[in-house]
């Protein structure tokens, strides 16, 4: 039982959802220009001899390992980005900016978390996470003097701005022209965030929508001069629609997924809804252990439509939900992710955690003999088919099992009438 607490293709040698980056070029006039861009495969450079390597290299960008900060929390101020560089991450999203921070207006508490335990036990794991934090509130000129200075102190590391606008194709260009000035090596749109920023018409409401969503793609993707990748929301019918937009429409790669909408509980004491501001609440984002299986099945969705629609090895995938283990990441990655994203099991856990993440996932490779992550890569997608087809092979295979069986099992079970057939069905030629 839960319990609720306030305050959670075998592509071994294949191009499939990999990347390569043929020389982004960066703008050099008035006009942006992401021409003589391509992307495709790359295999991990070799690392230590016999010894798995988790370098990955995703639209042209060089990370030491797959893992990497999710944009939320661990994401939000200079001091938190630099800790997560000196811990070992991969690369780092920032907390999703925009042009006003004024307008974002947070409240406390804002997190609830689900605890399985049994009688609202606290000592019970936690499992579940809802928040309804809006996106940064810290000014953007203050963002984007620490994108610079990580950037100037941390040159080679990766980090990755996380942009959110209103419905405003001049506002989307002047905020990308900005963020880009830092120095920043790519940009996630938040196209997801469930609370809050839906109500002005950003996050969700665009993500939600595919011919706003591929209006706006198409204002990003005509200014932007460093990759895109277009973070998908869970809260639709079917997240290959909004995936396959935003990839037709110029972005690098999609990422998936945001939180999932939710209601963490009602407290049955007061009758009030968690977590409870002033004595009411509203419809948060679902984050941790829990969302991590409808993760993997919406990372599945998109990779098998990648698969087939975008095969020519030009994109790029980020798998995100509820990752604690080296484990959780393989799954990601066997259905095709390039990277892996973590928010909540950093809050949870801390940054040091990158560093059990990374031994797991060396472990595992070591298990299996992958030395690289390409070798494995997208290799699980081969094993999903369609109900009817594990209808049609679970009958072949008891027919096979029968086959084999098909030999008297006791000398009792011989009979007069059907002698000469059974002799028959024990003879190997
Ligand atoms: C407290 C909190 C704040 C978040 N803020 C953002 C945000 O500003 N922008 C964004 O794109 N995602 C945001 N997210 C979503 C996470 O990046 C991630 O997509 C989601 O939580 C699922 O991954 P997880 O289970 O590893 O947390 C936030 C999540 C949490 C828990």
């Amino acid at each position: 039982m839960a319990s609720l607490n306030t305050l959670r293709v075998d592509s071994r040698n294949s191009s499939f959802l990999g990347f390569q980056n043929l020389g982004y070029h960066r703008r050099t006039s008035d006009v942006p220009t992401r021409i003589g861009f391509q992307v495709r495969a790359e295999t991990a450079g070799p690392g230590e001899p016999g010894e798995p390597d988790l370098g990955v290299t995703v639209n042209g960008l060089r990370l030491p390992n797959p893992f990497v900060i999710g944009s939320g929390p661990p994401g939000t101020n200079y001091t938190v980005m630099k800790r997560a560089f000196d811990e070992g991450w991969g690369a780092v999203i920032a907390k999703t900016v925009s042009l006003e921070a004024s307008k974002v207006v947070n409240v406390t508490p804002r997190y609830a978390r689900l605890r399985a335990g049994s009688n609202g036990s606290a000592k019970g794991q936690i499992i579940g996470w809802e928040n309804i934090e809006l996106i940064s509130d810290r000014p953007l000129e203050t963002m984007l003097s620490e994108f610079k200075r990580l950037k100037e102190e941390y040159p080679d590391r990766i980090l990755i701005a996380s942009i959110m606008e209103e419905y405003n194709k001049a506002a989307w260009e002047e905020l990308i022209e900005r963020v880009e000035e830092t120095g920043v090596d790519a940009f996630e749109i938040n196209f997801s965030c469930p609370h809050g920023m839906p109500e002005r018409k950003m996050g969700a409401a665009v993500g939600q929508d595919c011919a706003l969503l591929e209006e706006v793609c198409g204002w990003i993707n005509a200014k932007a001069t460093i990759p895109v990748w277009a973070k998908m929301t869970p809260n639709i019918t079917d997240i290959t629609q909004p995936a396959r937009v935003a990839l037709k429409s110029g972005c690098e790669g999609v990422a998936a997924i945001n939180t999932i909408m939710s209601v963490m509980g009602i407290d049955l004491n007061t009758l009030r809804p968690e977590p409870c501001v002033e004595g009411y609440s509203t419809p948060g984002g679902y984050s941790s252990k829990a969302v991590h299986p409808i993760a993997l099945g919406k990372v599945m969705n998109i990779a098998q439509m990648m698969k087939s629609e975008f095969s020519d090895g030009d994109y790029s995938l980020s798998g995100i939900g509820g990752v604690e283990s080296g484990g959780d990441a393989a799954e990601f990655i066997l259905l095709g992710a390039n990277t892996v994203q973590v928010c909540t099991g950093v809050m949870m856990h801390g940054y040091g955690v990158v560093k059990k993440l990374c031994t797991e996932l060396e472990d595992f490779m070591r298990k299996h003999n992958f030395s690289s992550i390409e070798d494995f890569r997208g290799v699980s997608l081969q094993y999903f088919t369609t109900h009817t087809d594990l209808v049609r092979r679970q009958q072949e295979a008891i027919k096979q099992r029968k086959a084999i069986r098909k030999g008297l099992q006791s000398d009792k079970d011989w009979t007069g009438d059907g002698f000469v057939k059974e002799t028959e069905t024990m003879v190997s030629n």
